[in-house]
């Protein structure tokens, strides 16, 4: 009986391979190819390097990159300063190397190229589909007009850890926006045709669970059960390869104890084999080499290991290009590997119609008229405008008249070095417009009297840390108390004061982990000292992360959240500073009171002894004796100059037959004083269920204009999949029984219908 059921289980697997085999169209052009290539042809074809001379991202540069080329050990470069460069390494690649293969060229691009738009954590703050995807189509624009034809973004690693410093560059802690994201994302860089000169390969990362790091420090460990893994990380990177993502780079950490570079169920068995992916997979930056600290062996083994498990290309690492023809030689691989992995690299650079054409992302006429546009920068204006969140608005003192007399202060007021934000490489900070600058464009007949107040922190040894690329955080010559007395003269000469603080922008991004997540002592100092003078106090924060801000969130001051803005971060915070523009923007990563309460996000468990509300303390119930459970500030979060009224809630059917849609809708009314967007938000609690609910889920979004009195109806369609959800068996299911949904501004949203799935 055994013996038959596991030869029908080999039976069915051998099926599901076979099928996954033959629905993949060969290319013609690169068959003929590959029967042309030497075994080290191919090999040299899964080596990606970086030459140096760009912004270095990674610790180790590549040694001999023209020499590497012209022996045909290089399939593509990354990090080339300039689109001469390029043509130069294209030049060798094609005329002198035998078969005269094109090589790629890669580049982050993160949140866009020279015209750089708000990080990503601050664009997905926008719920703004339409725009995100318009910000990639520039960046695509923009970046393959210099050269590049492959993109190493979008990053769509969720977190619920704002210890990370790389939140920063995703969208956040919620699988549902963050697919939404992802496929905005995917489909503005690869456009319908990858051979348009416009459109770029898009590489989604870091497959997979990067976010979920322990302890929120770079770079460690991730343990996960399959079935949060399935239902809380995975969706936005299926999102993204479902999108048609040409590449998916492998996270730094491990899955289930084997790094991912290596981990043949992540690589094969889920993203090939389940998922369907057809494209190329690269290694993180020397994640194949470091395989051997993780503990599973030298170069030699954890390349093999890597090439087995469904990795090919390795970034920088050169384990492949150094080891592979001794493991095929000692039966340690295979040739058939081999050719697979060159395949599938050949793949994409047939897809780009480099075959056709090396040459035709270097096209000297473009860059000229293609990048840093007046049109791209105006895009990179309003992004901006709607990514800042409207935390506290005292007095309702914002929106200022723009005839004010104004304090501007603190130290990132000044400070275009501090604009663009963490991965902007491409970027130029010389572009940036600063906030004092903005002030002066948008409100010109304001009085500004302007003082730096303190340093963004005064301990040098954090700055050293903080300013490997440039003089981010710049301590003043002169001492913290004469920095904090001009500050207080300017207030005094001022109706009102704006402070613009919090993390410079290398205090997140890679390798910026923090543990202490508030605003430096050096800015607290001065937040308090202004607030003391009795001068209403606008707070514009900007960070890459969400900040523990308990202390500055109960005094009476207002605070606008600007993330790092980007190019156009002047003229945007100005226009929201003024009311040119109503603040729309909603937090999509949960605000912590303080670090101890991490991990703190939306879809908590109930857990079996729930404490009596969010808000109250009991003795054996699950809670805290120093903290709340609410966070400060939840998902989904953020003010508007206007206010909104919810009403009317309704399902179009109470008992849902398997397999129906549910339709969702209620009244939203403008009832404030300004016209204003909101961001209408609905979350679904799965009552019973048979393995444990989230509290609730975000299901349904949808971003609404509404003029002041205005009153719409808004419908959210549940779909079928919304209901379902990974059992303990990993099977994409709904079970019958109670649903509730609750619509609202936020995720604390009370509104709530109810209906039963049958
Ligand atoms: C980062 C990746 C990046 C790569 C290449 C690595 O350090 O983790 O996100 O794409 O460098 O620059």
């Amino acid at each position: 009986m055994n013996v038959l059921k596991t030869l029908l289980i080999v039976l069915a697997v051998g099926t599901t391979t076979a099928l996954t085999a033959q629905s993949k169209q060969q290319i013609p052009e690169v068959e003929a190819l590959l029967k042309k290539m030497t075994l080290e042809e191919k090999i040299g074809q899964l080596n990606l390097l970086t030459p140096g001379g760009g912004v270095a991202t990674g610790a180790v540069v590549s040694e001999n990159v023209e020499a590497k080329i012209k022996a045909g050990n290089v399939g593509g470069l990354f990090g080339v300063a300039s689109p001469e460069k390029m043509k130069m390494a294209q030049d060798i690649a094609v005329k002198n190397t035998r078969l005269g293969i094109p090589l790629l060229f890669g580049s982050d691009i993160i949140h866009g190229y020279k015209t750089t738009f708000p990080i990503p954590l601050g664009l997905s703050s926008s719920w703004d589909m339409e725009l995100i995807k318009s910000t990639a189509q520039i960046a695509a624009k923009e970046a393959t007009a210099d050269g590049i034809n492959w993109n190493f973004s979008p990053m769509v690693d969720i977190s619920r850890d704002p210890r990370w410093g790389r939140i920063s560059e995703g969208a956040g802690e919620d699988p549902f926006l963050g697919s939404a994201i992802a496929r905005a994302m995917v489909t503005g860089y690869q456009g319908d045709d990858l051979t348009d000169v416009n459109t770029m390969l898009a590489c989604v990362k870091h497959f997979a669970l990067y976010g979920a790091i322990e302890g929120g420090r770079d770079y460690n460990s991730v343990d996960m059960s399959r079935v949060k893994m399935f239902n809380q990380y995975l969706a936005p990177y299926k999102a993204a390869i479902d999108a048609g993502a040409a590449s998916v780079m492998t996270s730094f950490n491990d899955v289930d104890g084997i790094p991912a570079t290596g981990n043949k169920w992540l690589l094969t068995d889920l993203l090939r084999e389940q998922w369907g992916f057809e494209g190329f997979v690269v290694s993180d930056y020397t994640s194949l080499n470091e395989m051997i600290a993780h503990g599973l062996g030298d170069l030699q083994a954890v390349s093999a290991l890597a090439l087995k498990a469904g990795l090919d290309m390795d970034m920088v690492g050169e384990g492949f290009l150094s080891t592979l023809k001794k493991s095929l030689s000692e039966g340690k691989v295979t040739e058939a590997e081999i050719t697979n992995a060159c395949r599938r690299v050949l793949e994409a650079k047939y897809k780009l119609g480099l075959f056709n054409n090396p040459y035709a992302y270097i096209d000297e006429t473009r860059p000229a008229k293609d990048i840093l546009t007046a049109e791209n920068r105006a895009v990179a204006r309003k992004a901006a405008q709607r990514s800042f969140v409207l935390l506290k608005n005292e007095n309702n003192i914002l929106p200022l008249k723009k005839s004010a007399k104004i304090a501007l202060v603190g130290p990132l007021a000044d400070s275009q070095n501090n604009m663009l934000g963490t991965w902007a490489p491409t970027g130029d900070v010389k572009n940036a417009i600063s906030i004092i600058d903005g002030f002066k464009n948008v409100a010109p007949n304001a009085t500004i009297n302007y003082a730096k107040g303190s340093n963004i922190l005064d301990d040098e040894a954090m700055a050293a840390k903080i300013n490997v690329f440039g003089p981010r955080v710049d301590i003043s010559k002169e001492s913290p108390e004469t920095l904090l007395e001009e500050a207080l003269a300017a207030a005094q000469k001022s109706d009102v004061v704006v402070a613009v603080v919090g993390e410079a922008t290398e205090m997140s991004g890679e390798a910026a982990s923090r543990t202490d997540i508030s605003i430096p002592q050096a800015q607290k100092k001065l937040i308090n000292a202004l607030v003391a003078t009795g001068k209403p106090v606008v707070l514009v924060l900007m960070s890459g992360r969400p900040l523990t801000i308990s202390e500055e969130f109960d005094l009476p001051v207002s605070i606008l959240q600007v993330w790092h803005p980007g190019v156009e971060a002047g003229n945007a915070v100005a226009d929201v500073v003024f009311g040119d523009y109503n603040p729309s923007g909603k937090l999509t990563a949960t605000w912590p009171r303080n670090v101890g309460q991490i991990p703190v996000y939306h879809s908590m468990k109930n857990t079996g002894r729930p404490a009596p509300t969010s808000e109250e303390f009991q003795k054996f119930r699950s809670n805290y004796l120093d903290a709340k459970n609410s966070p400060l500030l939840p998902f989904g979060y953020g003010l508007s100059y206007t206010s909104f009224k919810y009403s009317d809630i309704k399902v179009d059917k109470n008992v849902v037959a398997s397999g129906e849609a549910v339709n969702v809708s209620v009244k939203v009314q403008n009832t404030g004083n300004f016209d204003g967007e909101e961001v209408v938000q609905l979350y679904l609690r799965d009552v019973v269920r048979s393995i444990t609910p989230p509290g609730k889920q975000l299901k349904g979004f949808e971003k609404v204009f509404l003029k002041k009195g205005e009153t719409k109806t808004i419908t959210i369609t549940l779909k079928p999949e919304d209901l379902k959800f990974y059992n303990s068996n990993l099977e994409f299911i709904a079970e019958p029984g109670d649903f509730e949904v609750f619509v609202g501004g936020d995720s604390d949203a009370s509104l709530k219908a109810t209906f039963e799935l049958k």
